[in-house]
């Protein structure tokens, strides 16, 4: 039996959906010969520490680790004093500066440590620095969570297909959006109602921009650029059209014409902008799902769609990243 202990950086949504999983896959994980340990869980309040393995029910059901962790340090810090292998990293995204994931996971690199992350912004930011830092220190770092969710698509391109050449990726990589755009389509709601629908199903955050404006769908594109295509792209290459000008009318005269509005983010031409689907291709999903339609030389075109959030659908694709490292055959962990 591997025994992993897992440092989880990070305690909102996705990280109480981390220790879910954990604790829910534990037979069938120990069944493949892992023992995953979350031993640390860290959020700006301090940390809680428990070398056995922390129990998501001594946490009965909190929020924040304030007046639970039994360690007075975060970040940095951390991760370099708590004994761990591996670091799941699953703070706010900034994709401006990419703080404080970014240094977090530097540190971790540093410390020969593995990282699986959802955060976009230190991908966004630096992604060909810290592949070279993790190869450098003989770690891996993995990412699937932070393009799509749940959804696989690094992993398929990664495992399934390869050989391929991969020529272009182009999709849905935003559920806010489309849910938006799904209800102005179906209900014929204007754009502010439908937003204002999305708020108050907590789909779309009180302060919607980061998603209507395309900011989001920029940032996979990148992440998806460089770490498919070897491209060195930066979040200012992308050409970002968002969609808060788009009209039921438009929607309705697209639609009569055999067409959806989408909110499509295409690679390698790095472009994110509303675009005519048609109502039958597989891009046409509706409500709060992703898409990726993967051009290849060899295999066609693949479609994968899936669930771009959530607190346990994204803590799939992380403990996901986490069992391909130990089952990898590339690095000896
Ligand atoms: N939610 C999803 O479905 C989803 C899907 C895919 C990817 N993601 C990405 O995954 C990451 C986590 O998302 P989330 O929804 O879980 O966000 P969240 O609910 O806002 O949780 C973030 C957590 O990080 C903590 N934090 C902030 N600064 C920190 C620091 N310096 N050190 C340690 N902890 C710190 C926050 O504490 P406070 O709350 O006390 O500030 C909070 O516990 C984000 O980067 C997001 O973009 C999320």
């Amino acid at each position: 039996m591997r025994e992993v202990r897992i440092s989880l950086v990070g305690f909102g949504i996705v990280g109480h959906g981390v220790l879910e999983v954990v604790r829910r896959k534990r037979e069938l994980l120990r069944n493949m010969g892992l023992d995953l340990r979350v031993v640390s869980v860290t959020d700006i309040k301090g940390t809680l520490f428990d070398g056995d393995g922390i129990d998501p029910s001594r946490l009965h059901g909190a929020k924040t680790l304030e007046g639970i962790a039994n360690l007075g340090i975060i970040g940095k810090e951390a991760i370099q004093e708590i004994d761990s292998d591996l670091v799941v990293e699953v703070t706010p995204t900034n994709i401006v500066h990419g703080q404080p994931g970014l240094g977090h996971i530097e540190e971790a690199l540093k410390l020969g440590k593995h990282v699986v992350t959802s955060n976009k912004g230190p991908l966004v930011v630096a992604f060909n620095h810290l592949q070279e830092l993790a190869q450098d220190n003989g770690v891996m770092l993995k990412y699937e969570a932070t393009v799509g969710g749940t959804m696989p698509l690094i992993s398929l391109i990664e495992k399934n297909l390869v050989g391929n050449e991969i020529l272009s990726i182009r999709g849905i990589f935003n559920g806010t959006c489309n849910y938006i755009l799904t209800r102005m389509m179906e209900e014929k709601y204007t754009y502010s109602y439908a937003l204002t629908e999305a708020q108050e199903l907590g789909i779309a955050e009180a302060d919607p921009a980061y998603d209507v404006d395309g900011i989001d769908t920029a940032g996979k594109v990148v992440i998806l650029a460089n770490s498919i295509f070897g491209m060195d792209a930066k979040y200012d290459d992308v050409s970002v059209t968002g969609i808060r000008d788009i009209t039921p009318e438009a929607l309705n005269l697209a639609w009569e014409r055999g067409y959806l509005v989408k909110l499509i983010g295409e690679v390698p031409a790095l472009t994110v902008k509303p675009m005519l689907v048609p109502r039958r291709s597989p891009l046409a999903v509706g409500g709060t799902l992703n898409v990726a339609s993967i051009e290849t030389d060899l295999s066609g075109t693949i479609t994968v769609t899936g669930l771009g959030a959530g607190s346990i659908e994204t803590a799939s694709a992380i403990v996901s990243d986490v069992v391909s490292i130990y089952t990898s055959r590339q690095i000896d962990p």
